[in-house]
């Protein structure tokens, strides 16, 4: 009997619609020859994790001009890396990277793993990301999960169990899928069904390969999967952050603690976070100025929304003194230096708050 969903109807899809991104091999490239680039393949499977392809493409091209292999990313400086990745958030990935980079080369002779299990046992990358790997750079039959997948596997077998308890029958169901024959393609055609045509919100029934066996559309309600459990709301926290500019432009930064929120990556001085209750005032009153000045209240707030928590900050500016020396623990980043600085963007908003230009340029 044909199965309901032959992978061949996908991958001729495929062949006509997939995208074109930067760290991908076009079918026809790769028939006329072009070699997947194991290295671009774990690269980009890092940066996406969390993050959208749109926000993913201008990094993984600095990323790769800088550092065109697997041995020249892992001779980089650590503070270098991290200064690259800032904006691209979830800052433990660029360590990861780093040490990754560093492992591939010292005990895999510069060359990733082929199999999902040793590529498991490398800093950073999981069960999804070893997947993709090893379907995308080495063609092998390895099933990969992520949320477009689950939603497209949801909707096609009209899964009713909630998220996250159904994520087991998604992962059973979209294996029963998977193809001997080029499966790294259609790891990529699943992604791309679900970020193209099977949206979250609207999906395009009438441009699905698959639209006639699926079981979500066939009830009418495709939209409706996966289901999930009600949210939960996200908490709020505030704090007060202090920018201090001093004459010749240069702005007072410190580092982060290495581990948690944020872990190691570039600030300037504040208050801890702290729950905002219900009526309660924006900022942290009693929080220290880093160093004696004439503060002043920018008008407004920062807002930035993180996994866990919604943070709202004020954020206090002072001009300092040209002489004026760096408190312990800080330094003054000359002002055509603080865009390169590892500063993630809820830090960047903050300075742009207090008049700091900080656009990344694109040629950095
Ligand atoms: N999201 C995660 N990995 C991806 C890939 N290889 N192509 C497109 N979107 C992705």
């Amino acid at each position: 009997m044909m199965p309901a969903f032959p992978a061949a109807i996908l991958l001729a899809w495929y062949d006509r619609h997939h995208r074109r991104l930067p760290w991908r091999v076009s079918p026809a490239d790769a028939r006329a020859g072009e070699l997947v680039d194991p290295y671009r393949v774990w690269l980009s499977e890092i940066m996406l994790q969390q993050t959208t392809v749109a926000a993913v493409k201008s990094y993984f091209e600095a990323f790769t001009a800088r550092w065109p292999s697997v041995a020249a990313l892992a001779a980089a400086d650590e503070a270098e890396v991290m200064k690259a990745w800032a904006g691209l958030g979830y800052y433990s990935r660029a360590r990861n990277l780093l040490a990754c980079a560093r492992t591939v080369v010292a005990d895999h002779g510069g060359r990733f793993p082929e199999s999902e299990e040793g590529l498991r046992g490398l800093p950073g990358v999981g069960l999804y990301t070893a997947a993709a790997i090893a379907a995308i750079a080495f063609d092998r039959p390895a099933t990969v999960v992520d949320g477009n997948v689950e939603r497209v596997v949801a909707r096609l077998f009209a899964v009713a169990t909630e998220m996250p308890a159904g994520k087991p029958d998604l992962r059973r169901l979209a294996a029963t899928l998977t193809p001997r024959t080029r499966p790294g393609d259609f790891a990529q055609a699943m992604m791309d069904l679900g970020a193209t045509v099977c949206t979250p919100k609207k999906p395009a029934c009438s441009l699905c390969p698959w639209a006639e066996g699926c079981a979500a559309r066939a009830l009418g309600a495709p939209e409706t999967f996966p289901r999930r459990a009600a949210k939960t709301v996200r908490p709020t926290r505030t704090g007060t952050a202090f920018v201090a500019i001093r004459a010749d432009g240069a702005v007072l930064l410190r580092r982060r603690p290495p581990k948690g929120l944020l872990g190691g990556m570039t600030e300037p001085p504040g208050s801890s976070w702290t729950e905002l209750r219900p009526g309660g005032a924006v900022g942290d009153p009693a929080a220290h100025p880093p160093l004696p000045a004439a503060w002043k209240r920018v008008a407004g707030e920062v807002e930035h929304t993180f996994t866990h928590f919604h943070l709202r900050l004020v954020v206090m500016r002072a001009e300092a003194a040209a002489a004026t020396p760096a408190p312990d623990g800080h330094w003054w980043s000359p002002a055509r230096e603080v865009a390169g600085e590892a500063l993630p963007t809820v830090f960047r908003k903050v300075l742009a708050a207090a008049g700091v230009d900080t656009s990344v340029s694109r040629n950095r």
